[in-house]
């Protein structure tokens, strides 16, 4: 089984929520780490706390631009290459629907190919529970089929995962593809707990909940889901999709209680009244964790409101 230490990292969409964490955690087990991001949504200023590291490299440079890429990649023969890059806004990939195939499989084909000449040993990969669509079967597991994706933003994931898979299959690539929950927690920047907090924040009398707050999700915490990730590529075999999730669901009206209570007691809810919160939206997820936790993976914060809560304390702070 291969392990972090002695090893050199790049990670695309290091500088966006999830990506600044895991850099965090490979900070200080891996030999070098490189963040190649285009700080479209994310910002440098979540990892310039590591740029006086002599294990950092920071890229600024898209994804698109493939004769940059593999100057990178053949400048820097990365053991692996954690992908995060992608359109993170489902609704905005709605209305401008290229986005997501461009910044999703074309984006992934690009570094799949540079990976390939660059004989890249193995690729992380970011997936969502988003992929299942509105599943009949919950808790989901990672066998459930047919999945059918009901936004842009979840077609390009699978299609994403099947280049994935295929690079493997044909070129030797090992992968790990994490299919997750909702992700919230330090760093965050977007989301629906964020979004609460900002609007509360301009407006303490009123918050617009969209949907009928009867959403309910499955959640992680960031820091153990970037564990997550790198536990199973030191100690899970290769070539498995994981789902990587807490237990239990949290509900939008939950979210919208608790933070309402912390930071504007006064405020009416006002919802917009469909059971999806924006066109794309799977209203009820439900993701199941034991394969995750059949090969060993343990989370700090183990169920879903937990999670929530922690999230919540840590980002009221923050905004
Ligand atoms: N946040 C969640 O709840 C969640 C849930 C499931 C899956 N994911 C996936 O995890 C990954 C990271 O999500 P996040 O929440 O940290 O989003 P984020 O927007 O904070 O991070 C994405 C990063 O990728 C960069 N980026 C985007 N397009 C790029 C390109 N073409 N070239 C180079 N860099 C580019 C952005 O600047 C940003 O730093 C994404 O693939 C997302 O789909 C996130």
């Amino acid at each position: 089984m291969p392990k972090i230490s002695g090893k050199t990292i790049l990670v695309t969409g290091g500088a966006g929520f999830i990506g600044s964490n895991m850099v965090e955690l490979l900070i200080s087990k891996a030999s070098k780490v490189i963040v190649y991001d285009n700080l479209s949504s994310g910002s440098f200023d979540l990892i310039k706390q590591f740029s006086t590291s002599t294990k950092f490299r920071f890229v600024k440079a898209d994804l698109l631009d493939v004769p940059r890429l593999k100057k990178i990649m053949i400048e820097e023969e990365p053991d692996a290459i954690i992908h995060f890059a992608a359109n993170p806004d489902i609704q905005l990939g709605t209305k401008n629907t290229g986005l997501d195939l461009e910044q999703g499989p074309i984006a992934t084909h690009n570094l799949l190919e540079a990976a390939r000449l660059s004989n890249v040993k193995s690729i992380l990969y970011s997936s969502s529970s988003a992929v299942y669509g509105k599943a009949d079967i919950k808790p989901t597991p990672e066998n459930y089929g047919p999945m059918k994706p009901i936004s842009l933003y979840a077609a390009s994931k699978l299609a994403c995962e099947g280049l994935i898979t295929a690079y493997s299959n044909l070129y030797g690539i090992n992968y790990y593809i994490y299919r997750f929950a909702n992700v919230v927690g330090k760093n965050q920047t977007h989301g629906v707990i964020v979004d609460f907090i900002k609007k509360l924040n301009k407006n303490k009398r009123y918050l617009e909940v969209l949907g009928d707050g009867k959403q309910k999700k499955s959640y992680i915490d960031v820091i153990d889901c970037v564990a997550a990730i790198i536990y199973a590529y030191e100690k899970a075999k290769p070539n498995e999709i994981l789902n990587l999730a807490t237990r239990g669901q949290t509900s939008v009206d939950s979210i919208a209680a608790q933070v309402i209570s912390k930071i504007a007691p006064k405020a009416k809810i006002h919802y917009t009244g469909t059971e999806q919160g924006w066109p794309g939206d799977v209203s009820n997820t439900y993701i199941d964790n034991k394969k995750m936790q059949s090969v060993g993976i343990k989370l700090k914060y183990g169920y879903s409101d937990d999670v929530v809560k922690h999230a919540i304390k840590i980002l009221t702070n923050k905004y």
